[in-house]
């Protein structure tokens, strides 16, 4: 099945001048993405008909464009079926997807991937890293936190962050300090 695993991946997602860190399913030989109404990327997947999903593992990218964009140098062309696509240079590996609106609700867009062309670049080896994967969980936490301010998940932000304290190195450390910023955290 290519890049993408099955189960849930986390990775980010780049439409025209765009990032944000998006969940592609992929189940049963499918790939969907659900989005929610009022996000840059579902715009674009309604106008532009395309994603790219980046893999990389810096924290401070997820934590960035979960919240914020990037420069408009952070992201190159490529060419994928008969679509001009973007991704960020960054990636060490990256998936073009023709992305078709299967399912509208009022809260989502529930999309289907058809994969277009997948490469990979300078891949490197990440051992598993808990404060890696906790700044994921905090980032994805964060996102509601800053809208709800609901004191259930102000602790499971502070349950990660004590992970990322104990098992990150630097850059999950400085991804962390950002997210505090950007959501206000007490
Ligand atoms: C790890 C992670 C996974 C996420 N997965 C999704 C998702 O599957 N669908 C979604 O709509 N938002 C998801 N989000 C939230 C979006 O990244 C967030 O709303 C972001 O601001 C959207 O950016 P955009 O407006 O540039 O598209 C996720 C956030 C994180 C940190």
């Amino acid at each position: 099945m290519g890049l993408l695993n099955d189960g849930i991946n986390e990775v980010i997602v780049t439409t025209h001048h765009n990032a944000a860190p998006i969940g592609i399913i992929s189940r049963n030989e499918k790939l969907r993405m659900t989005l929610y109404h009022g996000s840059h990327t579902a715009e674009q997947v309604i106008s532009g008909g395309w994603v790219v999903a980046n893999f990389l593992f810096d924290p401070v990218i997820y934590v960035t464009t979960a919240f914020d964009d990037l420069p408009a140098a952070a992201f190159m062309e490529e060419t994928a079926g008969n679509f001009t696509v973007e991704r960020l240079c960054s990636c060490e590996a990256w998936g073009a997807y023709q992305a078709t609106v299967e399912r509208t609700t009022r809260e989502s867009l529930l999309v289907s991937l058809l994969p277009l062309r997948e490469e990979k670049e300078d891949l490197l080896l990440h051992p598993v890293n808990r404060g890696f994967n906790s700044i994921i969980d905090a980032t994805v936490h964060g996102t509601r936190y800053k809208v709800t301010r609901d004191p259930e998940l102000r602790d499971l932000i502070g349950y990660h962050a004590g992970i990322v304290k104990k098992c990150g190195g630097p850059r999950e450390k400085e991804a962390l300090a950002l997210l505090f910023d950007y959501i206000d955290y007490p």
